[in-house]
């Protein structure tokens, strides 16, 4: 356990690669807010499960589109314990394409995916200079290195993320560090089912599945490595070195023949 009490906000943190994100916190001797939504029985169990095996773990509900419920939440962390680290997860993935996308929905998803980790990252540079060393984590995906047109909206979103993670850098250094870690396939999402998603998670260029811990370890060693700002590291089979023309869920039948030996 760390010997000074450090916190971390994972948002979207009761479910999947969340879930994963502050497991690997709380055991790395964190103290864990896992803010959630709608996954209020997962988070409450999770944060339970941890709290038994001796680790600090609190779930939040909170809505991380609205400003004020973002400035709220950082105060009442911070009430609690110097807050370090934020991992913004919490992320909107809805289909639709550069011609039919639907200008709410597109506001909806940059609202969560670039506005959200951009405010809380900033929020964080506002907490009072007391000598900790704090980082923001945007998860971005390796879709933003290996573009294709489907999910247009949510790549839109995770593009300017990433963009962003440079500049937002050099924006709040000293005071925060920001820094990307872009996952591959991780989990079935959207219409995909569990045949399709054990094929596409082999479809990168280890041709295994993705280990969502390997993702949280990452996400661990950002937050406590001093010297690493304004970089993106991708954890992700090399999946972004494997061009497709369009999302892994909608191909992944062509490409394994293709490559089959
Ligand atoms: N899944 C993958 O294979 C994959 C691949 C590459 C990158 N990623 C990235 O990795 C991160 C985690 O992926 P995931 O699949 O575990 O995420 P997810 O399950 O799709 O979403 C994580 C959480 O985000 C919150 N959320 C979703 N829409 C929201 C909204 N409109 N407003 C507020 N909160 C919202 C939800 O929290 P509540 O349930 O509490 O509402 C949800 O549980 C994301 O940033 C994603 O882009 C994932």
């Amino acid at each position: 356990m760390a010997s000074t009490p450090r916190g971390v906000l994972v948002t979207g943190g009761g479910q999947r690669l969340g879930a994963a994100v502050c497991e690997a916190f709380a055991r790395a001797g964190w103290t864990v807010w896992c803010q959630y939504r709608a996954s209020r029985e997962a988070a409450e169990a999770l944060c339970a499960r941890l709290r038994g095996e001796g680790f600090a773990a609190q779930a939040v509900e909170a809505d991380i589109g609205n400003e004020a419920a973002r400035e709220a939440l950082i105060a009442q962390i911070a009430a609690d314990v110097p807050l370090a680290a934020i991992v913004n997860n919490a992320s909107a993935f809805e289909p639709d394409t550069g011609l039919d996308f639907e200008p709410d929905a597109a506001l909806r998803q940059l609202g969560v995916n670039l506005i959200a980790p951009l405010s809380f990252a900033r929020l964080l540079a506002r907490q009072p200079v007391d000598g900790t060393d704090r980082s923001a984590i945007h998860i971005l995906d390796q879709k933003v290195f290996n573009l294709n047109p489907d999910y247009f909206s949510y790549t839109v979103s995770k593009l300017a993320l990433e963009r962003a993670v440079s500049l937002q850098a050099q924006s709040l250094a000293p005071a925060v560090r920001v820094c990307g870690v872009a996952p591959g396939l991780l989990f079935t999402s959207g219409p995909q089912n569990d045949a399709n998603f054990a094929k596409a998670a082999q479809a990168n260029l280890l041709r295994r599945p993705i280990d969502p811990a390997d993702v949280a370890r990452t996400c661990v060693f950002l937050a406590e490595t001093p010297s690493v700002t304004g970089t993106t590291l991708c954890v992700d089979n090399g999946q972004h070195l494997v061009p497709l023309a369009r999302d892994i869920m909608f191909v992944v039948d062509d490409l394994l023949k293709a490559s089959a030996p």
